[in-house]
């Protein structure tokens, strides 16, 4: 047994207006009001986070921006800051999500600025790894997460790292109802854990959370909580139903 607090997150990618957003996230404070045991972020889209955060400040849900530019502010179109997340209510932001390395361009190195930056505005990162199905298919899948852990946590401390959680969201899982099997995915969360105390040391690879993401729903989430190395979970679309979502929250 460990003592890591179970983390569920929900991904919310592109999806729901203002209105729709605010109406999910109060469905769902209220459907996990008892919810004791279990932290649990929602991560709007950009344009929603200030009304979500009024929403569910006084509730146990917390609040996590999807991505994050590293500059504090400056001519960066388009871009929003952590200073402007943080101030819009966020405690969390998800980085080097494979979407965003797939559609725009992300790579190790950007990653590992965004964490830097994250850190440094006290926000918590939730930093995704994970291989692509090809990768997998060339026995490839160790070595393209050991060069996406190292790359992105190049050049941290221990200490940086204390609030960091560590998603591994296998890309041919996402979206396609192709779940990892359990022992999939407890082998490569070992694999991380292991890492990550090569790299940093025996504290910090006990107690960072390490989820996993990619097809969770509410039938396979307690066989993958069943595992020593699965902490959470970092859900996409069975997170924008309230309804579904709490019943991965309350998988026990
Ligand atoms: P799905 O749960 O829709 O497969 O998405 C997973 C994901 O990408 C969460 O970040």
């Amino acid at each position: 047994m460990n003592n890591r607090r179970p983390f569920i997150a929900g991904n919310w990618k592109m999806y729901k207006t203002c209105a729709e957003a605010v109406e999910t996230a109060k469905t769902l404070t209220g459907l996990v009001s008892d919810v004791k045991n279990v932290d649990v972020m929602i991560a709007p889209p950009f344009t929603a986070l200030s009304q979500v955060h009024e929403a569910i400040k006084e509730s146990s849900v917390m609040l996590g921006a999807q991505n994050i530019f590293w500059e504090k502010e400056g001519a960066y179109t388009g871009e929003i800051s952590p200073g402007m997340i943080a101030s819009a209510g966020c405690r969390y932001v998800i980085i080097g999500h494979s979407e965003r390395r797939q559609f725009f361009g992300e790579t190790d190195l950007s990653v590992n600025k965004k964490i830097r930056a994250a850190i440094n505005n006290s926000l918590a990162p939730v930093f995704c790894v994970g291989e692509t199905e090809k990768e997998r298919d060339g026995k490839d899948t160790f070595n393209i997460l050991d060069k996406q852990l190292k790359m992105g946590l190049e050049g941290f401390s221990p200490g940086d790292l204390e609030r960091m959680i560590l998603a591994y969201e296998p890309v041919w899982a996402i979206g396609t109802g192709k779940t990892a099997t359990s022992a999939q995915a407890q082998e490569v969360h070992r694999f991380l854990r292991n890492l990550i105390e090569n790299l940093f040391g025996k504290k910090i690879a006990g107690s960072v959370r390490i989820l996993y993401g990619g097809s969770v729903k509410p039938e396979n989430i307690g066989e993958l909580m069943s595992m020593p190395d699965i902490d959470g979970a970092l859900v996409g679309g069975a997170s924008l139903n309230a309804e579904k979502f709490a019943e991965i929250i309350k998988y026990k």
